[in-house]
């Protein structure tokens, strides 16, 4: 196990996940972990994170300094480098004349172990405003920038390094090889964490720490949270229910892929509510966006909620939070896999869990690796991203089950064209939409008034911007000749080509 200790910075899980891809398990901690239990955990290596304070700041974070007298390698990056001057003895930090910003060249003064087999200068990325005036006791440069005199540190006899640029970014091209130096040169780690210890960490620690307590666990089909509840099942299937709330708004098949998935290959606890008419009545005569998507959410955890209570008494709720989810609500605090919470997701104040999150320090694609590796089918681990609201959001204006049923239709046919020329990993999202509006058209001898099916194709990378896929225009043809031969109720297809923004990747 390598720590990474956070004082806040952008990068912060970065590190963590930059050390795991060299095959050692690695967890971020809040900087105000305990020296007693990072003793605990006995790591082979701690790795200080960068932040945006300045360490003569009045509430700079600190660590206890004892944590460089562990006999554990510590590697400080960037804030981490300054704090582990400012707290050893003789070392000084100044705040610069200018921040240093962007590329620079790091000049290496003593190609050692962290920065062994590097040559004389590489490329790296710097985003700082202090800088370290005065090395600590035994330390010494390591390497510089035309900047920054100091910019890689080492004290070689206690295995405390510092570098003020950042190595886990991708600007700092080499910095991979600075993190792997560190691993296996500084830290002597083995390198034998894969996905397979990771699921078995997982399972023991919720063992544990369930006892013979019930647990329920709300399955949607995303990746996300299929991939939390099979990990869950493996650790405590008996005390597992999962429940499917059915709303309707699914694409062609996927409530039947959920069922045969969990219920039958899994044979998981699986809870089916067809809460199909209940949606769609509530629906009736809802044209705006956001007013159906309150409605929506809000029948969806009355479902939900209504489900739990007949259960009865568990005790812990399962969620598929991943790390993403937790920088955007914003804390990055609380480390463990399981945790008290209240009011999760609005459910009501009265209904309180405990809260499962296996998969809250790992990214989506590590994710990815972990439900291959439970074994879950290709259709979930790679399934893109797809709304809440479902379809609810992609039939425009007002709802009904027959407008649901031309898109489900159409929409197949894109998921299926896609898939056949081998576009579905490189395409984001693709999906179709009704707008609502009618057309004519003519097919044989008559005159047809029928449907329009928008199709909507983009690449990202974190859906905050996007690109419309160049899709080849064969497979737009057929995609369109397929839908207006297959779908009775459509007789034109058009291709969205605007990007994110100024448009949204979903129409409503
Ligand atoms: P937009 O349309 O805002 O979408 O460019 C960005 C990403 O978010 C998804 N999306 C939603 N997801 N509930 C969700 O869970 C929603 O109401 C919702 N609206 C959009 C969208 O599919 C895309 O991936």
């Amino acid at each position: 196990l390598v720590i990474v200790l956070d004082f806040g910075g952008q990068y912060s899980q970065l590190i963590a996940r930059r050390v795991r891809e060299h095959n050692v398990y690695s967890e971020l901690l809040p900087y105000s972990t305990s020296i007693k239990k990072i003793k605990e955990l006995d790591p082979q290596g701690i790795i200080l994170s960068g932040g945006p304070a300045s360490v003569y700041s009045e509430d700079a974070p600190y660590v206890d300094q004892e944590i460089f007298d562990l006999g554990v390698p510590v590697l400080g990056i960037c804030y981490g480098m300054q704090l582990m001057s400012h707290l050893l003895s003789e070392g000084q930090v100044e705040s610069a004349d200018h921040r240093e910003y962007g590329k620079a060249e790091l000049i290496i003064d003593q190609e050692e172990k962290l920065l062994a087999g590097l040559g004389s200068a590489i490329e790296c990325w710097m985003s700082h405003g202090d800088r370290v005036t005065k090395l600590p006791k035994g330390f010494s440069v390591i390497g510089h920038t035309d900047n920054s005199p100091v910019a890689a540190i080492g004290n070689l006899e206690r295995n405390l390094y510092g570098v003020q640029f950042h190595p886990e970014v991708v600007h700092t091209p080499r910095g991979n090889e600075i993190i792997k130096n560190f691993l296996f040169q500084v830290c002597d780690c083995v390198g034998n964490w894969t996905t397979t210890n990771f699921i078995e960490d997982q399972i023991l620690q919720i063992k544990n720490e369930v006892g013979d307590a019930e647990v329920i666990c709300g399955l949607s089909g995303g990746v996300d949270s299929s991939v939390a509840a099979t990990l869950v099942d493996q650790a405590i299937g008996e005390q597992l229910t999962c429940i499917f709330v059915d709303h309707g708004l699914l694409r062609k098949g996927e409530a039947q892929e959920v069922q045969e998935t969990f219920g039958e290959e899994f044979d998981m606890n699986l809870v089916y509510v067809d809460a199909k008419d209940r949606f769609f009545n509530k629906l009736v005569g809802v044209a705006d966006p956001e007013e159906k998507r309150k409605v929506i959410g809000n029948e969806f955890i009355k479902v939900f909620e209504e489900e739990a209570q007949r259960l009865g008494n568990a005790k812990y709720l399962v969620q598929g939070t991943i790390y993403s989810d937790v920088i955007e609500s914003g804390g990055t605090d609380d480390s463990a896999t399981i945790k008290s919470h209240h009011n999760v997701g609005g459910l009501p104040e009265d209904m309180e869990f405990e809260l499962i999150e296996p998969l809250h320090n790992i990214f989506k694609d590590e994710v990815r690796e972990v439900g291959e590796e439970l074994g879950l089918p290709e259709e979930i681990v790679w399934r893109q991203p797809f709304p809440g609201p479902g379809l609810g959001i992609r039939v425009l204006r007002e709802v009904s089950v027959e407008k649901v049923e031309v898109l489900q239709e159409a929409d197949a046919i894109l998921r299926e064209e896609i898939k056949k020329a081998d576009l579905d990993r490189e395409i984001w999202q693709y999906f179709a939409v009704l707008p609502s509006m009618r057309s004519v058209g003519v097919m044989g001898d008559g005159r047809t008034y029928s449907y329009t099916i928008g199709l909507r194709a983009v690449k990202s990378k974190d859906a905050m911007t996007a690109d419309w896929a160049r899709i080849p225009h064969e497979v737009l043809a057929e995609i369109s000749t397929r839908i207006t031969n297959e779908v009775e109720e459509v007789n034109r297809v058009v291709y969205d080509i605007t990007s994110k923004p100024p448009a949204t990747i979903e129409w409503e």
